[in-house]
């Protein structure tokens, strides 16, 4: 990642930071931009009750912050979830799961009262599919799996070597023309043998914060 990148990602998230309240529980997704905002965290660690996690990596880096992480199942009222995403159009509709913690990404997203997603410019897009559509599968129903997502219209590739933190393995759907991203995340969440797919259409973000070399933007969902 160029300087110019990571420095964008640490505005974006010093950004995001302004939206944390005295004694709240946070949700705190996975990957590089959310680093970004860990790297930041710390004058907040004695004001939060704690947080929820995303990831086993996540997990480890709010801990050595002396970060309280709770089970999910503990948490009644989770009131803001930051995360990043691998793209998003302008209805805050995302691809996420370049970094395989879609599964538990998307469940603190639904359990979330407001998402706020950080991203840098280059992550925009008029129409989702660029990014390889993640999709975390069953082991035993990868090959099944791949073969419906042929006939969808997609070019799935298995990722060498990953297992995410749920015992899965990941597709990465490549050539899809993302139209309607509703519907296209519904058909396979029906797929028999898929845990997640990392389209977040349904439950887009609430407020997309871009990171440029001008400052940060931010974008409300539509009405
Ligand atoms: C993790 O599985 C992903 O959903 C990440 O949120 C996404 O890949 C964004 O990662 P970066 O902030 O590293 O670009």
């Amino acid at each position: 990642m160029s300087e110019e990148q990571q420095q964008l990602k640490r505005r974006v998230a010093a950004a995001a930071l302004e939206y944390l309240e005295e004694g709240m529980v946070l949700g705190v997704g996975t990957g590089s931009t959310v680093n970004a905002l860990l790297d930041q965290l710390a004058p907040w660690v004695p004001r939060l009750r704690g947080a929820v996690s995303s990831s086993e990596g996540s997990t480890r880096r709010l801990r050595e912050l002396g970060v309280p992480v709770l089970d999910l199942n503990e948490v009644d009222d989770l009131g803001l979830y930051i995360d990043g995403a691998d793209e998003t159009n302008p209805r805050l509709q995302l691809i996420k799961g370049g970094g395989a913690a879609l599964t538990r990404e998307k469940i603190v997203a639904a359990a979330a009262r407001r998402f706020i997603c950080i991203v840098d410019q280059s992550k925009l897009v008029e129409r989702l599919g660029r990014f390889p559509l993640p999709v975390e599968v069953i082991p035993m129903a990868r090959n099944l799996v791949a073969r419906e997502l042929t006939h969808l219209g997609g070019r799935p590739v298995h990722r060498p070597g990953v297992t995410t933190d749920n015992g899965n393995h990941i597709l990465d759907v490549h050539d899809l023309a993302i139209d309607a991203p509703e519907v296209l995340e519904t058909a396979i969440n029906q797929i028999a043998g898929v845990v997640t797919v990392g389209l977040f259409a349904r439950r887009p973000a609430d407020l997309l914060l871009v990171g440029s070399g001008q400052g940060v933007r931010r974008i409300e969902k539509p009405a």
